[in-house]
């Protein structure tokens, strides 16, 4: 009845036999299928206080790419496209105007597009799936978020290239409180790279250091989905804020927030994020140029030149609470 279910922090990669001389020698580049391939595994997520052109700009210069939030209207986000140079992905829902989006989206020259949905394992999901997929035969499309294999495979029979696996994981999310619904993302990236189609597996919700990233490829992920490892720097979209005590700060909500949702169509039914303020923390390539070597290495420390080795020998032990805390810094103040 019951089976345990493993988040990050529960888990760690045992070093392995490296010949591995620079972090410049190991490669990592991934496939997402249909003409979007990265060589860094990271994608922004398609929220408000994170995506913009800038931020998409940037992430593609290093390597990744970004997903345009669907929270505004079809002509900003196309305008938004296109300050991106067609090297974007773009979100949509599953109603409303969804498929004018997609029509114009395409129009515009995107990468691929992105059906954004809480809950992915859903029958409307598939139907707009399976429409879509008829449209444009051509297109990447990424699909979402789903927990499990079922889920997993549900939007992977139906044509999406790439899926997000993560239910309830997001710094921001507050669905598991709501709805007692979610697996920890870790948890559900090793379940759903058992699926035996060939979409690519995003890991997104809760990664929160470059090791969660190293930790998510080597159980099975493709790239990572990220929000707060990128929120607060100088590309999100919002004015910076200065605290009373002279702290500069940049506000990172959660696109089922109250506010959020009241931002973008003036009221709110569901509540399943937060909205809270993190410290600024300048241009987002530094950021980035962090994360990519702290991939690097974690790559080197299992011996693993790319990441199909880093899966291929990842050897994962799970930690006792004692080793959890050895596993964070802990030197007295
Ligand atoms: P983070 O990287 O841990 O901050 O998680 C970001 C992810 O949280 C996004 O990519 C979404 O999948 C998810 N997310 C965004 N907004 C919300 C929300 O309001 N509620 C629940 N999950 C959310």
């Amino acid at each position: 009845m019951f089976t345990k279910a493993l988040a990050f922090e529960d888990v760690l990669l045992k070093p392995a036999y490296s010949d591995i001389v620079t972090r410049a020698d190991i490669d990592l580049n991934v496939d997402m299928g249909r003409d979007v391939s990265l060589r860094l595994p990271v994608i922004a997520s398609p929220m408000d206080s994170i995506m913009s052109p800038e931020m998409g700009e940037k992430i593609y210069e290093a390597g990744g790419i970004g997903v345009l939030h669907r929270y505004q209207s079809i002509e900003k986000q196309c305008k938004e496209a296109q300050a991106t140079s067609g090297n974007v992905i773009a979100a949509v829902g599953v109603t409303g105007d969804y498929f004018e989006r997609v029509s114009e989206l395409v129009r515009h020259g995107v990468a691929g597009i992105c059906i954004d949905v809480a809950h992915g394992h859903h029958d409307q999901v598939g139907r707009a799936l399976e429409k879509l997929r008829d449209f444009c035969p051509g297109l990447h499309i990424m699909a979402g978020n789903v927990a499990t294999l079922e889920g997993f495979d549900y939007l992977a029979a139906r044509g999406a290239d790439s899926i997000r696996v993560g239910i309830g994981g997001g710094s921001i999310c507050s669905t598991r409180i709501q709805t007692g619904h979610g697996v920890p993302t870790f948890q559900s990236v090793l379940e759903c790279s058992r699926s035996e189609y060939g979409a690519a597996l995003i890991a997104d919700g809760g990664i929160k250091t470059s090791g969660d990233i190293v930790k998510a490829l080597a159980a099975g992920a493709d790239a990572v989905m990220l929000g707060s490892l990128l929120s607060g720097t100088t590309e999100t979209p919002g004015a910076v804020i200065k605290s009373a005590s002279g702290e500069v700060r940049k506000i990172y909500r959660g696109m089922a927030s109250p506010e959020a949702q009241l931002n973008w169509r003036g009221r709110y039914s569901s509540n399943e994020g937060v909205s809270r303020t993190v410290i600024f923390k300048g241009p987002v390539t530094n950021v980035l140029y962090e994360l990519d070597k702290g991939v690097r290495s974690g790559l080197s420390y299992s011996g693993a030149r790319n990441v199909r080795e880093l899966q291929a020998k990842a050897r994962f032990i799970i930690q006792t609470p004692a080793g959890a805390k050895e596993s964070s810094t802990h030197i007295d103040e």
